[in-house]
């Protein structure tokens, strides 16, 4: 067995004197797809935010591609590969498109730069005809391709992707699974947040039920079956 590539520790998470994290623990193999279910306030944001190094670990350790990253702030994470679409998009919707992929690019090696926008424009076409457009001005979907794209651009070695299918429209679903497949394909390690629980086990290869800032079960995603997810996702499941 070689080691995971993104591990877990006994991870808490607080804000203030709310607990969101108590002490999580799990891993993610290289390659593979964690989908991360629960229902509302279980901690799956928090879990997206403190991989991501938007929020400090209170306790516990975070190890990934053999190194300890606790504590890392974002932008330290990103450039080694680590990163987090947050929820709500994370689009700058005062710049254009092509400001908003060519700023993503900022951290790509220079020569490579060019390139990195031309495949996020070829993943997502309708982004290339509104390259000029103010960001803000597209619609949600539109906006979330551009988050997505945003994470791509930097070749990533694990992507946490938090709830990118809220409030989308099923055609725009689709897209954003589309994308995230176009990442596996290219070997990139998933972490998925999802609402539509049995689209991302059909994703995923493990999965995880938090409860309460911990996990309630977890597993291989060909043994969660209806019955577990009843029992450990009550009616959310569907
Ligand atoms: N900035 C914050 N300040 C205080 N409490 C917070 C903050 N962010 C989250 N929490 C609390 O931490 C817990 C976990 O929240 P988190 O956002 O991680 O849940 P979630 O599983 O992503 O929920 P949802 O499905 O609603 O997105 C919740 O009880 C929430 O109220
Ligand atoms: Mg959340």
């Amino acid at each position: 067995m070689t080691d995971p590539l993104l591990t877990v520790d006994a991870v808490e998470v607080r804000y203030g004197a709310a607990l969101a994290l108590a002490g999580l623990s799990l891993t993610v193999a290289e390659g593979s797809v964690l989908a991360v279910v629960g229902p509302n306030g279980a901690g799956k944001s928090s879990l997206a935010r403190v991989l991501g190094g938007l929020v400090r670990p209170t306790a516990g350790t975070i190890r990934f591609a053999g190194r300890d990253v606790t504590g890392w702030g974002a932008h330290r994470a990103r450039q080694a590969g680590l990163v987090h679409l947050p929820e709500g998009r994370g689009v700058f919707t005062g710049l254009t498109v092509a400001e908003n992929l060519r700023m993503a690019a900022a951290i790509v090696p220079r020569s490579e730069r060019a390139d990195a926008v031309g495949r996020a424009y070829t993943l997502f076409p309708v982004l290339a005809e509104r390259r000029r457009q103010l960001a803000g001005s597209l619609s949600g979907g539109e906006q979330q391709m551009i988050s997505l794209a945003r994470g791509l651009i930097v070749s990533p070695r694990v992507l946490v992707a938090d709830e990118m299918s809220l409030g989308l429209a099923p055609k725009m679903v689709d897209v954003v699974f589309e994308g995230l497949s176009e990442a596996r394909g290219a070997g990139v390690t998933i972490v998925l947040i999802e609402q539509y629980v049995h689209r991302a086990l059909a994703f995923a290869d493990h999965c995880v039920v938090l409860h309460r800032g911990a996990a309630a079960w977890s597993g291989p995603v060909a043994e969660a079956t209806d019955d577990v997810l009843a029992r450990f996702l009550g009616t959310s499941a569907a």
